[in-house]
């Protein structure tokens, strides 16, 4: 694979520091540029409320955190966005405009009909929506979007699931990690010893994310699936790591044998194409009753983070239902080591020039 220069926006934040954090020995992508916004002009070791354990890397914690502005990422192919949704929406297409490919984590962009909604075992085939918005906007190379925190383990085990029994209705209850909500987040007197049933704009998102993801590119477009979902979402005191209850109502009989037994053997392109990010098993599945646990499980696989960890598969209110629990990295899987993947991807099918 070629060698691709990379930017990154919002470095300084809790997506950009895992881009920091998985980026640092990467074989091909090379990120040189960080931005951010209030932290502009400052060492990038000064600006960053470092939230790992681990040191910053040295080659980064020396660098001078740039303005969010294309210039300042000239001679980048790709430039990585963890921009807040609001500043994302008119600084990411001035990145576009000036001929970098984009990989936003930001919804601003996520449900325009012409930008790809990626994970790259699910959808490899809709980075081909880049071509028609490369004509109808004059970009060189474009945007593509990765999914909410919470849409992207669920989507994961969602997929094989519908692939092997055609679904009627999801129900989704979500409890949420801290970090989802970026730094400082949520005040600590609000969440300690508590759990917050509501999270702005999250349960449509959840729901209108999954159901793009999941649909089929047809004639240039993506036709959402057609699957019913209901979302609740809630935030509750863990750091890492966003649970996931999912039941699931099928039109056919569906065994929790079978549905294992799909998740378990699911492999999709990046695991075909052996891109570096991607894990063996996207999917792992528990058989121990209380299991996954974030703390425990949160970091699994041959990725560290990359894969959704299931659990607790069985029969829901007849043969026609499943119900289960499911567990993602929000900032690996959910964030930076989608986007990742997404360049990967975009990289060995020849989307980034
Ligand atoms: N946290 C998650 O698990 C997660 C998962 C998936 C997607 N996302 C999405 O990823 C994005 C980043 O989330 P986060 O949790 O990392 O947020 P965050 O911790 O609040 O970080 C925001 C970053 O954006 C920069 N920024 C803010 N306003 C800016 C502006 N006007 N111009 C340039 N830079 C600006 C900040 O830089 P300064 O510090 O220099 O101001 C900071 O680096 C959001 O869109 C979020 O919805 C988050």
């Amino acid at each position: 694979m070629r060698e691709i220069r990379a930017g990154l926006l919002g470095a300084t934040g809790a997506v950009g520091q895992r881009y920091i954090n998985m980026l640092g020995h990467h074989p091909f992508i090379h990120l040189e540029v960080l931005m951010g916004g209030e932290s502009a002009g400052k060492k990038y070791g000064e600006a960053a409320h470092w939230l790992f354990s681990d040191p910053i890397p040295e080659q980064f914690a020396r660098t001078t955190v740039q303005a969010a502005n294309p210039t300042a990422a000239k001679g980048c192919d790709l430039i990585f966005s963890a921009l807040p949704s609001e500043a994302a929406k008119d600084i990411e297409p001035k990145f576009a405009a000036a001929g970098h490919a984009v990989i936003s984590e930001a919804s601003a962009h996520r449900m325009d009909a012409d930008v790809p909604l990626m994970i790259p075992e699910i959808n490899p085939d809709h980075l081909d929506l880049l071509n028609s918005q490369r004509k109808r906007r004059g970009w060189k190379k474009g945007i593509a979007t990765t999914p909410n925190c919470t849409v992207t383990g669920l989507a994961l085990v969602m997929k094989p699931l519908l692939d092997a029994f055609p679904a009627e209705k999801a129900i989704v209850t979500t409890m949420q990690a801290l970090s989802g909500a970026g730094f400082p987040g949520v005040a600590s007197l609000s969440i300690i010893e508590n759990v917050i049933p509501y999270i702005k704009n999250e349960e449509e998102k959840v729901a209108n994310e999954a159901k793009k993801i999941l649909g089929s590119l047809r004639d240039g477009a993506v036709k959402p699936n057609g699957i019913l979902m209901g979302v609740s979402c809630n935030r509750v005191p863990v750091i890492d790591g966003h649970m996931e209850t999912l039941y699931c109502e099928f039109s056919t009989k569906v065994s929790p044998e079978g549905a294992i037994r799909a998740m378990e053997t699911f492999r999709g392109m990046p695991q075909k194409l052996k891109l570096p990010t991607a894990p063996d098993q996207p999917i792992i599945v528990r058989r121990e009753n209380d299991r996954p646990q974030p703390r425990l499980d949160r970091l699994s696989g041959s990725v560290p983070g990359m894969s959704a960890v299931v659990g607790r598969v069985r029969r829901g209110v007849d043969d026609k239902s499943l119900q289960l629990t499911l567990l993602s990295h929000n900032t690996v899987r959910g964030a930076a080591g989608t986007a990742i993947l997404t360049a990967e991807l975009m990289a060995a099918k020849g989307y980034l020039g």
